[in-house]
C-alpha cells in the first residue's frame, strides 16, 4: 500500500471519529461531504510538516483533521454561493438537504475545528487556524466583489485565489510546523511552500473547470455561469474576434449562458488548449514552493512535499 493511501485511511478514520462526536442532528449532512472521498491533501500536508520537524505521536491525526474540517466547511458554503448542484460526484449538500442546513453544517464544522484546535492548549495553533479562516473568507468575499466583471488583471485574480485557497493550504503546513516546535524561519518557509502550493492548486482547479463532469465530479464550466474571470476565460476572450467577443462579454456580465453555450465554450477551450496554457501558469508558483523547500530539513517528508508539487501540476480531478 502506498504511503498516501495508508495516510488517507488513517485520516478518514480520524474524521469518522470527529463525525461521531458531533451532535446527532448534524451528522447526516456533515457526513455527506466529510466522508465523500476527498483527496485529503491538507491533512497530508499537516502530517508531513509536523514529522519534518520531528513530531510523531498519536495526537498527530487529531491535528491533521483540523484543516480538512475547515476545508469541508468552505465547500458546504461555497456550493451554496455558487449554486453548484454536484460536488465530489454527488449531489451537493444544499441540494440533498437544504440551504439553511448546509450553511449551519459548515458553521458547525468550523466550530468543531476551533474546538479541536483549542484542545491542544497551544495558542499559536489557534492563531494559525483563525487567520487561515479569516483570509479564506476574505478571498472569497474579494471574488464575489469581482463576480461578472472582466475589468481585473491576472494579479488581482492571484490575490483572490491566494486568499480563498492558498491561505488554508498555508495554514495546513504551518499548523504541523508550529505543533512540532519548528524555528520561526522554518515556520515561515513551510508556510510559503503551502501558500504557493495553494495558489497553484487553484490555478489548476480553474483549468479543470472546463473538463468533463465525469472526470472532476463538479459541473463543467461552472465558472462561466458564476461569472469568475479565470485564466482560461481571459484567454478565450482574447482569442474571440470582435462581434463574438462583444456577445460573449455581454453574456458573461449578465450571467446568461445557456447550458449548451457553456458546454460549447468548454469544448472550444479544451480544443484550443487554453486549459493547458492556464495550467502552465501554476508552474511559477510550484517553482516558488519548491524553492522554499531548500530551507527545510532534508528528511523523508521532503519527498512528500515534492510529490505534492507533481500531484498539483498533473492532477486530473
Ligand atoms: C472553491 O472555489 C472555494 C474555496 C476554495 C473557498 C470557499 C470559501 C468560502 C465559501 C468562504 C467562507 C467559508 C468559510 C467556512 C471560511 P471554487 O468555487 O472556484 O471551486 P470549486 O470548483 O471546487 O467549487
Ligand atoms: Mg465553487
Amino acid at each position: 500500500m502506498s504511503v498516501l493511501k495508508y495516510e488517507q485511511i488513517k485520516v478518514n478514520a480520524a474524521l469518522e471519529k470527529e463525525l461521531a462526536a458531533m451532535p446527532a442532528p448534524l451528522r447526516d449532512i456533515v457526513g455527506h461531504v466529510l466522508l465523500a472521498g476527498g483527496k485529503r491533501l491538507r491533512p497530508l500536508m499537516t502530517l508531513s510538516s509536523a514529522r519534518l520537524f520531528g513530531a510523531e505521536d498519536a495526537g498527530l491525526y487529531d491535528l491533521a483533521v483540523i484543516p480538512e474540517m475547515i476545508h469541508v466547511a468552505t465547500l458546504l458554503h461555497d456550493d451554496v454561493l455558487d449554486g453548484a448542484a454536484t460536488r465530489r460526484g454527488r449531489a451537493s449538500a444544499h441540494v440533498l438537504f437544504d440551504v439553511p442546513r448546509a450553511i449551519l453544517a459548515g458553521d458547525a464544522l468550523l466550530a468543531a475545528a476551533s474546538h479541536k484546535t483549542a484542545s491542544f492548549g497551544i495558542p499559536a495553533l489557534l492563531t494559525c487556524v483563525s487567520e487561515s479562516v479569516l483570509m479564506t473568507a476574505s478571498g472569497e468575499t474579494h471574488e464575489i466583489a469581482l463576480q461578472h466583471s472582466m475589468a481585473h488583471s491576472t494579479a488581482e485574480y492571484v490575490d483572490v485565489i491566494a486568499g480563498k485557497t492558498g491561505w488554508l493550504l498555508r495554514g495546513s503546513c504551518r499548523l504541523g510546523a508550529l505543533y512540532a516546535g519548528a524555528s520561526p524561519e522554518q515556520v515561515e518557509a513551510v508556510s510559503d511552500y503551502g501558500l504557493n502550493l495553494g495558489i497553484a492548486f487553484q490555478m489548476v482547479d480553474d483549468a479543470l473547470d472546463f473538463a468533463d463532469e465525469a472526470e472532476t465530479g463538479k459541473p463543467t464550466a461552472g465558472d462561466l455561469e458564476e461569472g469568475k474571470f479565470t485564466p482560461p476565460i481571459m484567454k478565450y476572450v482574447e482569442f474571440l474576434n470582435h462581434p463574438d467577443r462583444e456577445k460573449f462579454c455581454e453574456k458573461f456580465r449578465a450571467g446568461t449562458f445557456t447550458p449548451e453555450e457553456r458546454s460549447k465554450v468548454a469544448s472550444d477551450i479544451r480544443r484550443l488548449g487554453f486549459d493547458a496554457e492556464s495550467r502552465a501558469l501554476a508552474d511559477e508558483y510550484l517553482d516558488r514552493a519548491e524553492r522554499s523547500l531548500e530551507k527545510l530539513p532534508q528528511r523523508f517528508e521532503q519527498k512528500i512535499f515534492r510529490e505534492a508539487l507533481g500531484f498539483v501540476r498533473n492532477r486530473k480531478s
